[in-house]
């Protein structure tokens, strides 16, 4: 009867599928406190004047520090009291403050759920000292200096306390940046239970229902909103994930952005609605300034966003008391944030660009560690592999068609009936034989590890979570909590318990598998209200599941991540999520989930994995080929192309799809699918450095324009074309039948095209034509990209291959410079034994020197490597000779017509310093290129 039942939900589930069924996922208006806080800021809007309903800061319990200071907030209408406190955060450039509120310990009904250190913040957040004073208008306004001695920078980042009514402004270099509060919308709503039956629960005050789920709320509401506006920046970005314009859109009259982690099969494009993943950061953007805001809240949130690029000036006059240099531009954007349960928790960032604020974020809540070759390589997979022969035939083809790949990966139906850490012994017999031959490839295998858990009292591993304290609980009896996802009935370890999250990671130990793959991890619940849990289940310490729903599945990565280093402590983890939370770049990567073969989604990948970048989700892709439905083959090859420029690159394809691997398409999209992949691992070595970079400082490694060209405002609200670090720049065909592509080129730089080597001046869109295998990738002048140019089955196979170098020249100084970090590429030992190379190349004066930021003797595999060809792009005249390091005379080739300077077998070794000289012909002896 109960598979019946489940069977026949899965049927409706499925067929529900087939486009997204928008009246099982709440709008705002059903939402109860979404709908509240709206009402609320309409309310304050029409009472802006009056001042009703305002907090204000209780003047005699402020109580100032080092490092900021605390005091009541007061809730004038009713008298109601809240804690605040305003510091100064030590990040890295020392200019983020941080403003929490929540109720006093000793009055508060019922403790709020914060997320622990280290969870999603770091561990070790700390705040940083400020100089404080009040004597600006009659002691009503509270000035928090940075105060950071030598570092000058610090000290032009102010936070300003307004007491009556509440407000708080972020300024730097006196120029407002970020107001909070100044449109009173600052809501809080105190845990109480229904009074009596007939106290009003029109708007879900004490209890909900939806689709007959009933939300049984046993402590009653508990939301917090409040408004963060943006003077004088029209975009904002970042509250990934939607799949929407990179850009916000203004969400006047219509749904907030939602954030709560959902499992929305074959989801709507240019949407607000919630996808399976939240970061709860925002943005703004100008020619000017960066700012974030950063709502460290994990319960589920909605966001109100309103851009116009004229104010009237509204917000900086409120300030104009104390504020030297207005903002430049009349242009706002308010954003109103609305959150379930939990804490108000906000970060505010301050920017003179957005590297700047992205470094603050990064010491907030970390970088993407280095991730092994491998996993930035090019991944196969698709649901399913049916058994051992599929996957050694699917390898086989890929040598015979001589395409690389590092990674086949296997879903579900791998498992012993969808008990995960379990193999099916009849298509899989020898799991780890069938490992040992991929890796004897220097091939990988990812297997899928969701946390959901099979109900079946005969299984050991199910037994253990019955029996221990692991899974969450019902509300009703505190019983296991049951739904129903692919095995059937489920239970789910409670990963918010460390005690869990340890049980989970030792349960990697005996398992026969390499790398990990968590699904499902929102948690997707087939039966539960919007696909997921009932927000009164219960968690460890008796926090309910809707205090902690979005940070839910950043926590079972977390914990898969640490299971892969009890396993095997010596090497660098890899695990993908689909769902996430702030921070999980620290221990996942991430896709964007089920998406669908056709051409808008193809063209959707860019903003999405854009979105996500920006916000610290470095490392992340979306689905190759399109996961739903059958893709057709010019699409296929387009979103390979797509891909290979993208962090993570997968190919997926949903059970029901027919197979789409490269060798079953006609010759011509073979042979263009081929040189896409081959073109990603000759790139490797540029991307690899890129990673390293990004781990270092929390840099994108996909990014929009505007991040390098910070002041191009026409980049603002691009989202069709991306850098990949400093030097490329790639715009994806998204369209079929595609003859031709315009791409524009941002301001102040020159650009090569990859193929041709053609130069082409920024500030203006150029329209190329192109065929199936054009791939519209640029190399920018000034930059030196490091590449591997010997096709091989897999990066491993090219672990010591030689460096080419390509050093693109253009404008007045003809200068160039660029990175090139290795190591073995798999282990930890880069940071145990600082075991790797970073080079740092310089081209001036026609002169090429590497110059090594770090080497060591740790990492042997150096001294093998050499620079076998440099490629000199933009080379005005002939070079009269090439002196090599050893006063040897380089051998080379020129090409006047595409400038272009090839020195072969130069032979010089990455791991010593050495200088190559372009010697020109001129009598002056001076180089002139
Ligand atoms: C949903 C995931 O998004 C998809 O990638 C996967 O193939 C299926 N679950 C089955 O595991």
């Amino acid at each position: 009867m109960r598979w019946f039942v489940f069977f026949g939900f899965l049927l409706v589930w499925v067929s529900l599928c087939v486009c997204v069924d928008r009246s099982n996922f709440k709008t705002c208006e059903q939402s109860g406190f979404c709908k509240r806080h709206r009402k609320f800021a309409t309310a304050q809007d029409a009472a802006e004047a009056d001042g009703a309903n305002q907090y204000q800061v209780d003047p005699a319990s402020i109580a100032t520090d080092d490092n900021g200071l605390s005091a009541a907030l007061v809730d004038a209408a009713t008298g109601k009291r809240l804690s605040l406190r305003l510091a100064r955060v030590a990040t890295v450039t020392g200019r983020t403050f941080r403003l929490k509120i929540n109720e006093f310990a000793d009055e508060a009904k019922r403790p709020r759920f914060e997320p622990a250190p280290g969870d999603s913040l770091v561990a070790d957040v700390a705040e940083a000292p400020v100089a404080i004073d009040n004597k600006q208008l009659d002691g009503n306004l509270y000035v928090l200096e940075a105060k950071d001695g030598a570092k000058s920078d610090a000290a032009k980042a102010k936070a300003v306390l307004q007491l009556k009514p509440f407000r708080v402004d972020c300024l730097l270099n006196d120029r407002p940046l970020i107001s909070v509060n100044s449109k009173s919308r600052l809501m809080w709503e105190f845990h109480q239970q229904k009074p009596d039956d007939s106290a009003d629960n029109s708007d879900g005050l004490y209890d909900e229902e939806f689709k007959g789920h009933r939300d049984a709320k046993p402590h009653g509401s508990s939301s917090v909103g409040m408004d963060v506006a943006f003077p004088g920046f029209e975009h904002v970005y970042g509250i990934p994930e939607h799949a929407d314009s990179l850009a916000l859109r203004s969400t006047a009259g219509g749904e907030p952005y939602r954030l709560y982690n959902l499992d929305v099969f074959e989801y709507e494009l240019n949407n607000p609605m919630a996808l399976y993943g939240s970061v709860p950061l925002v943005y703004a953007h100008s020619a000017n300034n960066t700012a974030g805001a950063f709502w460290h809240n994990p319960s589920e949130t909605w966001v109100d966003v309103q851009s116009s690029k004229s104010s009237g000036g509204g917000l900086s006059a409120l300030l104009t008391s104390f504020v030297k240099s207005a903002s430049p531009s009349e242009a706002l954007t308010e954003t109103h944030w609305m959150s379930e349960s939990g804490v108000i928790d906000l970060f505010l960032l301050l920017s003179d660009t957005p590297l700047g604020a992205f470094r603050q974020y990064a010491s907030l809540t970390g970088t993407t560690p280095l991730p092994p070759i491998f996993s930035i390589a090019y991944h196969q997979c698709r649901w399913n592999y049916n058994d051992e022969t599929d996957v050694l035939e699917v390898d086989r083809n890929f040598d015979e068609n001589d395409i690389p790949y590092d990674v086949i990966w296997l879903d579900i139906e791998h498992t012993d009936g969808k008990r995960y850490f379990t193999w099916d012994s009849n298509k899989f017999p020898n799991p780890q034989g069938m490992l040992d031959k991929l890796n004897a490839k220097g091939r990988q295998l990812v297997t899928v590890v969701d946390p959901h858990i099979k109900r079946d009292d005969n299984w050991a591993l199910y037994q253990r979570v019955r029996d221990g304290d692991i899974a969450v609980k019902s509300h009703k009896d505190d019983g296991l909590y049951d739904g129903w996802c692919w095995p059937g009935s489920s239970v789910w370890p409670d990963f918010i318990d460390p005690a869990v999250r340890k049980w989970w990671a030792n349960e990697f130990k005996d398992y026969v598998a390499a790398y990990t793959w968590n699904d499902m991890g929102e948690p997707s619940v087939f039966n539960g209200p919007e696909v997921t849990m009932h927000k009164d289940a219960k968690h460890h310490n008796g926090w309910e599941h809707r205090e902690v729903h979005n940070l839910y599945g950043a926590l079972v990565h977390q914990a898969s991540w640490d299971g892969q280093l009890v396993k095997s402590p010596q090497r660098r983890p890899f695990v993908l999520t689909r769902a996430f939370f702030a921070g999980s770049q620290r221990t996942a990567a991430v896709w964007t989930g089920d998406n669908a073969a056709n051409w808008d989604h193809l063209k959707a990948s860019v903003p999405m994995v854009l979105s996500l970048s920006i916000t610290g989700i470095t490392f992340s892709g979306a689905d190759v080929g399109g996961f739903f439905g059958n893709t057709d083959p010019e699409l296929l090859v387009r979103w390979y192309q797509a891909g290979s420029l993208q962090p993570f690159f997968r190919a997926h394809a949903h059970l029901d799809t027919r197979r789409r691997e490269p060798w079953l398409l006609d010759a011509q999209y073979k042979e263009a699918i081929r040189s896409a992949i081959l073109l990603r691992y000759t790139l490797l070595p540029y991307l690899y450095t890129q990673f390293y970079l990004s781990a270092r400082d929390g840099r994108p490694v996909m990014a929009p324009l505007w991040v390098y060209y910070p002041k191009d405002e026409a980049t603002f609200s691009m989202d069709d074309q991306h850098l990949l670090g400093p030097d490329l720049l790639f715009k994806p065909v998204t369209e079929a039948g595609a003859t031709s592509l315009s791409v524009y080129l941002p301001k102040d730089s020159i650009w090569y095209r990859h193929d041709t080597w053609e130069g082409f001046g920024g500030g203006q869109t150029v329209s190329l034509s192109v065929s199936l295998t054009t791939m519209s990738l640029f190399y920018r002048a000034g930059g030196i990209v490091a590449r591997r140019d010997r096709p091989r089955r897999s990066s491993a196979a090219m672990r010591r291959d030689p460096i080419t170098l390509v050093v693109l020249l253009g404008g007045r100084d003809r200068r160039a410079s660029g990175h090139l970090y290795l190591d073995d590429g798999y282990s930890l030992e880069h940071k145990t034994s600082s075991a790797y190379l970073h080079c740092r190349f310089n081209y001036a004066d026609g002169s090429l020197t590497n110059t090594l930021v770090h080497s060591s003797p740790a990492y042997a595999d150096a001294d093998r490597i050499k620079v076998e060809r440099l490629i000199f792009v933009g080379v005005r005249t002939r070079p009269k000779s090439v002196v090599l390091p050893d006063g040897g005379v380089g051998e080379f080739t020129y090409t006047e017509q595409s400038r272009l300077l090839v020195i072969r077998r130069p032979n010089l070794p990455v791991a010593k310093a050495w200088t190559v000289r372009l010697m020109d012909a001129s009598a002056s002896g001076h180089d002139e290129l």
